[in-house]
């Protein structure tokens, strides 16, 4: 049986920490797996992400383009693994396109959900872990390292955005655990385990 699982959170929620302790417990129980990202994830959804995290652009463009560069990953990585019995842990798909580009950026909850039906409409996560932290604390984290991308310089007012509809979705959809980033690694890594001997039980 192969899992399709899939990390989101506002940036500075610390999703990036916990993607290796995921792969490595599927590791241990033999779980076949790949971890891989969006925006990004095939040579050309690499290409697209350097577009997407620095250039400005219409938000309609910016969402297609993730669904552009999530095709191409679903068409050349994530459906051929899944195939073939091996796990995707995904940083990110297609619940941070409904929280960012209508969450922060206000498009129309529409515009994505066409393109969730145009791109995948028979595939969803079988489970999804939603780091939550206030954006003013996930900013601090973040703000003292490298240069930031176009998103991660957005106002709290875009990441309570974010946030909000991270939320929401966590609320609407089963396959959801939110995971309160405000707690230690090792309380963190605790949940996910836990979460982990239910889904692959
Ligand atoms: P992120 O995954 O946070 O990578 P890093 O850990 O290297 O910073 O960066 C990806 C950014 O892309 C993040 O700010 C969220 C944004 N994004 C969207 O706006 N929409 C999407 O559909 C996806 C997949 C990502």
């Amino acid at each position: 049986m192969a899992y399709f699982i899939t990390v989101e959170g506002i940036d500075g929620a610390g999703k990036s920490t916990h993607l290796e302790f995921i792969q490595s417990y599927l590791n241990k129980k033999n779980i076949q797996n790949k971890l891989t990202r969006e925006p990004g994830g095939t040579e050309i959804g690499e290409k697209l992400r350097q577009l997407l995290l620095h250039d400005d652009m219409d938000v309609g463009t910016e969402t297609m383009m993730m669904f552009a560069a999530r095709h191409e990953h679903l068409i050349t990585v994530i459906q051929p693994a899944l195939q073939s019995n091996i796990s995707i842990i995904c940083d990110r798909f297609t619940d941070a396109s409904y929280a960012y580009q209508q969450g922060g950026k206000g498009i129309d909850k529409s515009f994505v959900k066409s393109l969730e039906e145009l791109v995948h409409p028979n595939l969803t996560p079988d489970l999804t872990f939603l780091f939550d932290l206030d954006p003013d604390t996930a900013h601090s984290r973040i703000s003292n390292e490298r240069n930031l991308d176009k998103f991660e310089k957005q106002s709290s007012t875009f990441f309570n955005g974010v946030r909000k509809v991270y939320l929401e979705l966590a609320k609407a959809h089963s396959r959801f655990h939110v995971i309160d980033s405000s707690q230690t690694i090792d309380q963190i890594q605790q949940v996910i385990s836990k979460k982990l001997d239910e889904l692959v039980k």
